[in-house]
C-alpha cells in the first residue's frame, strides 16, 4: 500500500491528477453543492482522507443501524488512494455509496469541495494525517457540519490552543464532534471504569502501558521524482509535523485510556529514548521510548514504546490499586478483555496466540466475551447523538489527550522534565502554514546541508524538539 502511494504520488501522476482536480472543482463550483436526492432523514457523509482508517471509518458509519445514511463525497490528495477506497466501499456497501466521479475530489483543497457537497447537518470524516485536522475542522464548522475526526487531533502547543477554541465554536453551533479515541466507547472499558470508580481495586497507585512492536515510522530516502511534500505525507508517521511521529500516532490511545481510568490528565512528564537501528531511514523517530507521566496526586503512569524487529512484543495497559489490579488493554485495542485481579500478578501477553488466557484463580472479574468493536460503537454513539440531538463534543478531550501525549514525546526528545503548561505554551508550531500547503511548494520540514532532516537531540536541543 505504501509503495502504491509513493508511486501514485510521483510528480507526473500528481500533476495529471491536479488537472483532473481543476476539472472536478470547476464542476463542483457550478452544480454541486447538494445535487443528490436524499430522503429527508438520510444522513449524508463525506470522507476526507481516504486511506486505511478513513475507509474503515466510512464503513463503520455506513454500518450504523439507526436510520438511512449515505456516503456522498470523497477527498484525497493521491488518486490511487481515492480510487481504491471508493472501490472497496462501493463493493461492500453498494447503494449506500453514492459518490459519482464528480463528487470524488483530489488535491489540497479537495476537502472544501467534499464538504461543499454536504448540506448543513451532514457529517464529515477527517482521516488525513493530523497536521490538517484544525484546518479541516475549521471549515466543517463554517459549513455547519458534524465531524468525526481521527486522533491525534494536534501535535504541538499552538495547534492545541486552536483546537480548544474550535471545540467551543462547534459546541456553540450545536455541532456534534467525535474523536477517534474509540476505546472510550468500548463497553468492556466502560464497565471496568465503573468498577474502578466503585473502589474495586482501591486507590490507583500506579499504571503501566506498553506499545512494543516490530517496526514503525521509518522512511526510506525520497525517490528523486517525488515532490518533497508528497513524500513526507506518504510517510507521515516518520515526520513530526505531519503526525507527531510514532509517539503521538501510536501511543496516544494508551496514554488516553490510562488517564481516563485515573480520572485526570498528567501534569508532568520525564522521558528517555534513543535511536539504535534506524539504518538509512530518514525519519525523526526514536526506536525506543520510556516515559513517566505524573498525575496531580503524584501517582505515575510508566509508558514504554518500542519499534524494534526481533524484540519482544507487548501491547497492553494495566492499573495497580491499593486492593488489586486491572487490565485495561490485553493485546491491542480490541477486544479489551478487561479484567480485575486480586493482588498484582497479571500474566503478560506477547502474542495474540496466547489468547484466550487460561483460567486464573486471581481473576475476580472479567468482561464477558465476545465484545463489540469500539470502532463500530464510537459511530453508533455519534449517530445516536446526531439523531436525538443530544450534546456530543469530544474535541477538547481529544486535544487534551493529544497535548499530554506531545508532553511525553517532548520530554523524551529534549531530555527535560516537561509540564502540561510548558507543552501548551511551547511556541514551536511544527507546520505553521499547513493550510497553504501545495504539492510542489516547500515542505514544513527541510533537509539540512548534510542531507538529513533535523532530529531531536536530547540535552542539546532542549526548548524545541528539532
Ligand atoms: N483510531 C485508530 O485506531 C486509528 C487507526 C489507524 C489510523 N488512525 C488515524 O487515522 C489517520 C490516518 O491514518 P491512516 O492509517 O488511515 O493513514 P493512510 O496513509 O492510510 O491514510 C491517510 C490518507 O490521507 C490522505 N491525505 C493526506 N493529506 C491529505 C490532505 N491534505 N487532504 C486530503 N487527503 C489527504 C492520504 O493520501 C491518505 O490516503 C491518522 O491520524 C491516524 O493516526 C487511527
Amino acid at each position: 500500500m505504501q509503495k502504491d502511494l509513493e508511486k501514485a504520488s510521483s510528480r507526473r501522476e500528481f500533476l495529471s491528477a491536479a488537472s483532473q482536480v481543476t476539472k472536478v472543482s470547476a464542476l463542483a463550483g457550478v452544480a454541486l453543492p447538494h445535487v443528490h436526492a436524499a430522503e429527508n432523514n438520510t444522513l449524508e457523509v463525506a470522507l476526507v482522507g481516504a486511506g486505511g482508517r478513513g475507509t474503515g471509518a466510512a464503513g463503520n458509519a455506513l454500518s450504523v443501524d439507526h436510520g438511512p445514511i449515505k456516503l456522498v463525497a470523497m477527498a484525497d490528495i493521491v488518486p490511487k488512494k481515492l480510487s481504491d477506497s471508493y472501490d472497496k466501499l462501493k463493493t461492500q456497501f453498494g447503494d449506500k455509496v453514492d459518490v459519482p466521479a464528480e463528487r470524488r475530489f483530489l488535491g489540497f483543497d479537495a476537502y472544501r469541495h467534499a464538504m461543499d457537497a454536504l448540506k448543513p447537518g451532514g457529517i464529515v470524516i477527517l482521516a488525513t494525517p493530523p497536521a490538517f485536522r484544525w484546518v479541516h475542522f475549521q471549515y466543517a464548522i463554517e459549513k455547519g457540519l458534524h465531524t468525526f475526526m481521527e486522533k491525534p487531533v494536534t501535535v504541538d502547543g499552538p495547534t492545541t490552543k486552536r483546537m480548544f477554541e474550535l471545540a467551543d465554536r462547534a459546541s456553540r453551533k450545536n455541532l456534534k464532534a467525535a474523536v477517534g479515541l474509540m476505546v472510550r466507547h468500548c463497553r468492556a472499558r466502560q464497565e471496568l471504569l465503573n468498577r474502578i470508580r466503585d473502589g474495586q481495586i482501591g486507590e490507583i497507585i500506579a499504571m503501566r502501558a506498553y506499545r512494543m512492536g516490530q517496526r514503525g515510522g521509518t522512511a526510506p530516502p525520497k525517490p528523486p521524482e517525488m515532490p518533497e511534500v508528497m513524500y513526507q505525507l506518504s510517510r507521515f508517521h516518520a515526520f513530526l509535523w505531519a503526525s507527531g511521529g510514532v509517539f503521538s500516532d501510536y501511543y496516544i490511545h494508551q496514554i488516553d485510556e490510562c488517564s481516563w481510568m485515573k480520572g485526570a490528565w498528567p501534569v508532568e512528564a520525564h522521558g528517555l529514548g534513543g535511536r539504535h537501528y534506524r539504518g538509512d531511514s530518514m525519519d525523526q523517530n526514536f526506536d525506543v521510548y520510556s516515559v513517566e507521566f505524573v498525575y496531580p496526586d503524584g501517582t505515575r503512569l510508566f509508558f514504554d514504546g518500542r519499534n524494534m524487529a526481533g524484540a519482544r512484543d507487548e501491547f497492553a495497559s494495566y492499573a495497580h490499586g491499593s486492593k488489586g489490579s486491572a487490565v485495561i488493554s490485553t493485546f491491542a485495542h480490541t477486544p479489551g478483555l478487561t479484567r480485575i485481579y486480586k493482588g498484582h500478578h497479571i500474566p503478560r501477553v506477547s502474542n495474540r496466540n496466547q489468547l484466550p488466557l487460561p483460567p486464573d484463580p486471581n481473576v475476580v472479574w472479567a468482561y464477558p466475551q465476545p465484545e463489540k468493536s469500539p470502532y463500530q460503537l464510537e459511530w453508533d454513539d455519534l449517530i445516536e447523538a446526531i439523531r436525538k440531538d443530544t450534546p456530543y463534543n469530544e474535541v477538547r478531550r481529544g486535544a487534551e489527550a493529544s497535548l499530554v501525549t506531545s508532553m511525553g514525546r517532548m520530554a523524551a526528545h529534549t531530555g527535560q522534565l516537561i509540564t502540561y503548561e510548558q507543552m501548551l505554551n511551547c511556541p514551536h508550531e511544527f507546520a505553521p502554514d499547513v493550510d497553504k500547503l501545495t504539492p510542489d511548494g516547500p515542505a514544513p520540514l527541510q533537509l539540512l546541508p548534510n542531507g538529513k532532516y533535523p532530529m531531536p537531540e536530547p540535552g542539546i536541543k532542549i526548548d524545541r524538539e528539532y
